[in-house]
């Protein structure tokens, strides 16, 4: 495995960034809407962060997928809703995994612009440095990657590698047998 970002980078990274959200935030409690399924490895990091530098949360998720078993975007993602309290009046942080063509984010910040929170800010553990298909840059992000098909630290293919601790791009070797590597 050739390891693109290795676990003590992301460690302190998503201490940093917790940081730099709270001195943005302040103390008042944060609504935390976290997308499934890629975020939940960020997303269980980032709110023990909170709480060891002092932020209160409420955690919601969204369901949203678009991917598939496939490795580029098939069509709209399509968002799934569980029963949550509205955001009306709250500060929201919007976390997600990549952000890639954008379609997930922002199609996820509009559900939640609707429901007017006061403040509506998005938080993507990884960029993609791509052109996106539709224009939103996250508020806050982790590392910024090139045009690579990345696992681990949350993120699959086929549902496979979420576990990694670091991220990394899949080689043929680690591949399931009769799988290849995806383009
Ligand atoms: C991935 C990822 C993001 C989204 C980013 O989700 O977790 O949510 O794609 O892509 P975009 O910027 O092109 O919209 P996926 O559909 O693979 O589902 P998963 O989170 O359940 O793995």
């Amino acid at each position: 495995m050739n390891i693109l970002i290795g676990e003590d980078e992301i460690r302190e990274r998503v201490k940093e960034l917790a940081g730099e959200i709270i001195s943005d935030f302040g103390y008042e409690e944060i609504s935390i809407v976290a997308l499934l399924k890629g975020s939940f490895v960020f997303l269980a990091d980032i709110i023990r962060e909170f709480h060891r530098q002092g932020s209160k949360l409420v955690v919601e998720f969204i369901d949203v997928s678009s991917y598939g078993g496939a490795t580029s975007p098939q069509g709209g993602p399509s968002v799934r809703e569980f029963a949550r309290p509205p955001v009306c009046g709250r500060k929201v942080l919007l976390v997600d995994d990549i952000l890639d063509t954008g379609r997930t984010l922002s199609k996820c910040r509009l559900i939640l612009e609707k429901e007017d929170p006061r403040v509506l800010k998005t938080c993507v553990f990884l960029v993609k440095d791509v052109k996106r298909l539709v224009d939103i840059s996250p508020d806050y992000y982790g590392f910024e990657i090139g045009n690579k098909f990345v696992v681990g630290y949350g993120l699959d293919y086929d549902g496979r590698f979420r576990e990694l601790p670091y991220i990394t791009e899949i080689d043929d070797i680690s591949m399931p047998a009769g799988r290849q590597k995806p383009k």
